[in-house]
């Protein structure tokens, strides 16, 4: 082991959080992360929005789908409230360090770790695993790197990231201890709030998700006002009023997910509506969250819309971010190049 390379222990708080263009946008994304990648701009901390083109295509994309989908993820960031001018947006593939540091620790990540990880076993389970790409098993390498790349301290996410990000911390740790630095941060996940794990529509035990074969089981941000209303109506519950506390939730998936969104989307919390509709049959309640999830997310679909007219527009808003995202990446990057030991010779 060498010696200690430049520690560097005074690590500037900056938040970085990223979104697959890999499908439409679903409430899950947008509570359990986008809402809370704008309301962060707010806490005087840096804060950088990717869209992760390079995860995309660890499964199959069509070209032209991979396009439109970065750039309606990138209208769902201005539209959510994430403003340019304060934050960084930008896609993936434009700075080439994320898949460069993601070399670098792919060498320093073990395999044993990747086969651990429960996205990569659901995302092959009934499948043959030996025929998935080999970028879906180095996938939370790639990630580790879109944070580490930044000295990223802080990454709000969604509960399903959870893993993702300790194997972040762990592959940060081995880096530091085997080259004998302090170089990388140990960053910390931030879960927060009551839409941490948006559940299904139709299955109060499965995650909302983008890739469900069921468009009842999720409200897309691209739904209109009448098909939000409809998939609520019909959301599976079960025939009980909704208890007196939060307790009486206990071993109702189903209720206890409407009652998270309600909170989320309200900005309360599930005590409080718990209190307001406490002993209210679902007839009651359902209608009640689809007028506060059409009042909250119609804004935001006819603002996505708004910018999808201007692709341009929306280009050079990422050709921007990248620019400015590349000028933080790209001394760590060098960093990291000479501590590993190689050679930068070209000025
Ligand atoms: P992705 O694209 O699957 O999801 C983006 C964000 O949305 C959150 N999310 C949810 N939150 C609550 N309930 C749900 N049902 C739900 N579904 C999705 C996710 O937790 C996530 O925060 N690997 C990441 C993308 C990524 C990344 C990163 C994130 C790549 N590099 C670096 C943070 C930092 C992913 O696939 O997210």
């Amino acid at each position: 082991m060498s010696a200690p390379v430049a520690a560097n222990p005074a690590f500037t708080p900056r938040i970085f959080s990223g979104i697959q263009p890999s499908g439409g946008m679903t409430l899950g994304n947008y509570l359990g992360a986008l809402k809370r990648f704008a309301e962060k701009q707010d806490e005087g901390i840096e804060t950088i929005y990717c869209v992760v083109d390079l995860h995309a295509i660890t499964v199959w994309q069509d070209p032209e789908k991979l396009r439109h989908q970065t750039r309606e993820i990138t209208a769902a960031y201005l539209a959510s409230g994430i403003d340019p001018a304060r934050s960084i947006i930008f896609n993936q593939s434009q700075v080439t360090g994320h898949a460069e540091l993601a070399w670098i620790l792919n060498c320093v990540a073990r395999i044993g770790w990747m086969y651990r990880m429960t996205q990569f076993k659901d995302k092959t389970a009934g499948k043959n695993a030996e025929n998935s790409s080999l970028g879906l098993l180095a996938y939370p390498s790639l990630m580790a790197a879109d944070i580490l790349l930044y000295h990223t301290t802080q990454v709000p996410v969604g509960e399903d990231q959870k893993q993702h990000l300790e194997l972040t911390r762990d592959i940060a740790a081995k880096f530091n201890h085997d080259y004998g630095v302090d170089f990388f941060p140990i960053t910390e996940p931030l879960i927060e709030g009551s839409a941490t794990r948006v559940m299904s529509l139709r299955d109060g035990t499965k995650k909302m998700s983008k890739s469900d074969p069921s468009d009842a089981s999720r409200i897309n941000l691209t739904d209109d006002a009448d098909t939000i209303a409809k998939k609520i109506r019909k959301a599976t519950t079960d025939p009980n009023p909704l208890p007196e506390t939060l307790e009486g939730l206990k071993d109702r998936p189903e209720a206890r997910n409407l009652v998270n969104i309600y909170a989320a989307l309200e900005g309360s919390t599930p005590e409080a509506v718990i209190r307001e509709f406490a002993g209210a049959q679902f007839g009651t309640f359902k209608p009640r969250l689809a007028d506060l999830a059409v009042a909250k997310l119609s804004p935001i679909t006819e603002a996505m819309n708004r910018y999808m007219q201007d692709p341009a527009e929306i280009d050079r808003i990422l050709g921007e971010g990248a620019a400015r995202a590349d000028a933080i990446a790209s001394p760590i990057l060098a960093k990291t190049k000479e501590i590993v030991g190689m050679i930068n010779s070209r000025r």
